[in-house]
């Protein structure tokens, strides 16, 4: 879903688009020898490991790729003097906090295995030691993957009433967005270290569900529920919202709702 954005955004800039066929990130030496041959100057790595429920079963899937794909791709980077992007999530935090978690809190222990796997990739790459930026997002949506707002829309032409979960926090992210504040950290002058890049605000799942329904012109009942009437492999944290005290400021999230929804 990133990765496509990307692509867009970094049309004409010498941009080498790899897909999982083309560059295995979990194939220690393969991974390094073909990024490495490439010199690039910069490496974007927006392969992962994403089902956050399978990871609860598939921890060493999860680990193979957001941990040791991670550091195969920090090692590349070192060895060729590239300066590395990489994002991670909300969920590397306990589900503690009432205020949200900024980019200097110490991350730990995640709320999930797949926020574990996300962890120890930025373990991972901070121990590599390339010139880095981890880039934390959350609750992705845009072409080209599952996502809520696309699940909303498919249910929302299906039905007439609907039950959302009311009681998780979180900042909904345009992958576009996420992709043109990307370039601007790259071409900015900002510092390589840790940045929360996710559209100003804060919801609930429900809330965004109303505000797509709103948008879309869809007639639908939504009903506010519990996380205790949807329960799911994976816990999910409460109040994780990433704040933004240091990076560029995304628009607002129902603006960035409003252009994907056009
Ligand atoms: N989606 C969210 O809500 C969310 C929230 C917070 C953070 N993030 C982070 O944001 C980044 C982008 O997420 P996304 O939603 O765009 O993910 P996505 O749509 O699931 O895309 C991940 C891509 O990684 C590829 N991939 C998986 N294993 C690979 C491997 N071993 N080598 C190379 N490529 C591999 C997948 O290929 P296949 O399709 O062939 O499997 C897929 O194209 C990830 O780091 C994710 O952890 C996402």
């Amino acid at each position: 879903m990133l990765g496509q954005q990307l692509v867009a955004v970094f049309a004409g800039e010498g941009l080498t688009a790899l897909d999982q066929n083309e560059l295995d990130i979990t194939h220690e030496a393969q991974a390094r020898e073909k990024i490495v041959r490439l010199k690039p100057d910069v490496i974007i790595n927006a392969a992962a490991y994403t089902d956050v429920d399978g990871a609860e079963t598939q921890r060493e899937a999860a680990l193979a790729v957001n941990e040791m794909g991670v550091r195969n791709v920090a090692l590349a980077a070192k060895d060729a003097g590239a300066r590395l992007v990489h994002y991670s999530t909300d969920y590397v935090f306990p589900d503690v906090s009432q205020e949200g978690y900024r980019e200097d809190d110490v991350p730990g222990p995640a709320v999930n295995v797949y926020g574990e796997s996300k962890l120890a990739g930025e373990r991972a790459l901070a121990e590599a030691g390339p010139e880095y930026f981890l880039l934390r997002t959350a609750w992705l949506y845009g072409p080209g993957g599952k996502n809520f707002v696309d699940t909303m829309l498919r249910l929302g032409a299906e039905r007439r009433e609907l039950e959302v979960v009311d009681d998780q926090h979180g900042s909904p992210t345009f992958t576009k967005d996420l992709a043109g504040v990307t370039r601007e950290i790259l071409s900015g002058d900002f510092a390589p270290g840790v940045y929360h890049t996710v559209n100003a605000g804060v919801t609930t799942w429900y809330e965004f569900a109303q505000e797509i329904f709103r948008v879309a012109g869809l007639t639908v009942a939504v009903k506010p529920v519990g996380s205790d009437q949807f329960p799911r492999p994976a816990r999910r944290p409460a109040y994780s919202v990433l704040l933004n005290t240091k990076g560029p400021v995304l628009r607002p999230w129902q603006e960035a709702l409003a252009e994907y929804l056009s």
